[in-house]
């Protein structure tokens, strides 16, 4: 089970990205050219918070199967000291998931708007600070934090 979640989580990544970048391209000409607000805008505002609510659940099924995990909690004094233990237990989690949240407020207060132009603006400030947090907190094999392949 842990290495096949291990990979979903991996491949669901680029999902996650390229829906919020996306998002973000439409958003931007949206919000620039004055277009109104479509059908595909709101399936696309739509399934880039799902697909963040999917990784979501991947990582909190990953967390609690995952051994770095368990060495992090069992043994916290000696583990705490390794940064890809705490990158993997503390930081990646707490930064994803603030991440998540923000898609997800973003997404609920875009929909809510009655203009369109403050549809595709709420989309734009919300998603782009999530894909930043996103992409810092991935353990990408350039990252200083902790390194993993592009694909597993
Ligand atoms: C947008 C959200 C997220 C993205 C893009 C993301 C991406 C990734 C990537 C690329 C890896 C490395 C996978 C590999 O080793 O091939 C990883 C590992 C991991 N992620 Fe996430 N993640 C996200 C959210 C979360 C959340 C919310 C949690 C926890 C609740 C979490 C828990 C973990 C854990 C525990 C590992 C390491 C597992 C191990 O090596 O044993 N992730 N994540």
């Amino acid at each position: 089970m842990y290495p096949t979640l291990l990979f979903l989580h991996s491949i669901v990544r680029w999902l996650v990205l390229l829906s919020l970048f996306y998002s973000l391209v439409r958003a931007y000409k949206g919000y620039t050219q004055k277009k109104s607000f479509s059908k595909t805008d709101n399936s696309v505002r739509h399934w880039t918070a799902t697909i963040a609510h999917v990784q979501l659940m991947l990582g909190i099924v990953l967390y609690s199967q995952s051994p770095i995990i368990k060495y992090l909690w069992n043994n916290f004094a000696e583990a705490s000291k390794d940064v890809n233990t705490i990158f993997f237990g503390l930081i990646h989690f707490v930064l994803m998931l603030i991440a998540i949240v923000l898609i997800t407020i973003g997404s609920a207060v875009s929909k809510r708007k009655a203009v369109d132009e403050d549809k595709f603006k709420t989309m734009l400030i919300y998603f782009s600070i999530a894909l930043l947090i996103i992409f810092i907190a991935i353990p990408w094999p350039f990252s200083p934090l902790a390194n993993r392949p592009y694909f597993r």
